[in-house]
């Protein structure tokens, strides 16, 4: 009877940490491109370090994950979501809303960076390397892939559009100016907004602790 117990208690205590580990993970992956071998083009043998484009079929995005670029400040990453841009392995006639560059921020050569990338749009978006004028991209340094919508995106990464509609209530005073019509529709709007959140946000949680 003692080891039969003994047995259960260990069961269920697995049981326990096994929910604790799951209820800890936010469900969201942070997708190394490349895998090990990185964000790296060797000049030399004008190779890039791996097989993106296989890399990343053999992957699933979602919104709210991330691709993390394991690179050096030699490297760029450009973000599109215009093929015509992608296939053209150049950035110089994109238009600033659909393409965007990714920096270390560095003007030292060769210093080890990391980059990070949210997912925050859903469907298809191409990435290339945008270094040695389209040479190192045309010759490996791009990938497409499609992000689908998962769990959708997480309060982190949902927070951006809020500001613009939180912003107004402060030109209150400045009513008499000539934009009353402009101005007056929108605190209004981000009154609800910042109201909503209040409440969705505990809901969330509970909905989240019930789950668990
Ligand atoms: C994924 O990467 C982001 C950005 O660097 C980071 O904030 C987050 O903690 C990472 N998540 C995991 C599970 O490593
Ligand atoms: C593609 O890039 C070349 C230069 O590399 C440029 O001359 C051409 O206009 C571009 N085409 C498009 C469609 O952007
Ligand atoms: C893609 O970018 C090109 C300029 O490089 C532009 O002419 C074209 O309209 C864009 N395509 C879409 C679908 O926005
Ligand atoms: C980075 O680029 C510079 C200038 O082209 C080069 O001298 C250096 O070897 C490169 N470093 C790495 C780590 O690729």
């Amino acid at each position: 009877m003692a080891v039969v117990d003994f047995s259960m208690v260990f069961l269920v205590v697995i049981a326990l940490l096994f929910n604790a580990a799951a209820s800890q993970s936010t469900g969201y992956t942070n997708h190394t491109v490349g895998g090990p071998a990185g964000w790296f083009f060797n000049i030399a043998t004008q190779k890039a370090s791996s097989d993106y484009s296989a890399w990343a079929a053999k992957q699933t995005f979602n919104l709210g994950d991330y691709l993390i670029f394991s690179t050096n400040t030699n490297q760029t990453v450009i973000q599109t979501y215009n093929e015509t841009t992608y296939k053209n392995c150049t950035m110089d006639e994109a238009s600033d809303d659909d393409t965007f560059q990714f920096q270390g921020g560095s003007n030292e050569f060769g210093k080890a960076m990391t980059i990070a990338v949210p997912l925050t749009v859903e469907g298809q978006q191409y990435y290339f390397s945008g270094a040695d004028d389209g040479t190192q991209c045309l010759n490996g340094m791009a990938f497409e892939i499609k992000v689908g919508h998962g769990k959708g995106l997480p309060p982190s990464l949902n927070q951006p559009p809020p500001p613009p509609y939180v912003e107004p209530p402060s030109t209150i005073e400045d009513a008499e100016s000539p934009p009353i019509t402009v101005v007056g529709s929108r605190p209004n709007g981000g009154v609800r907004s910042s109201a909503e959140l209040f409440l969705a946000v505990p809901v969330l949680v509970m909905l989240v602790l019930h789950l668990v």
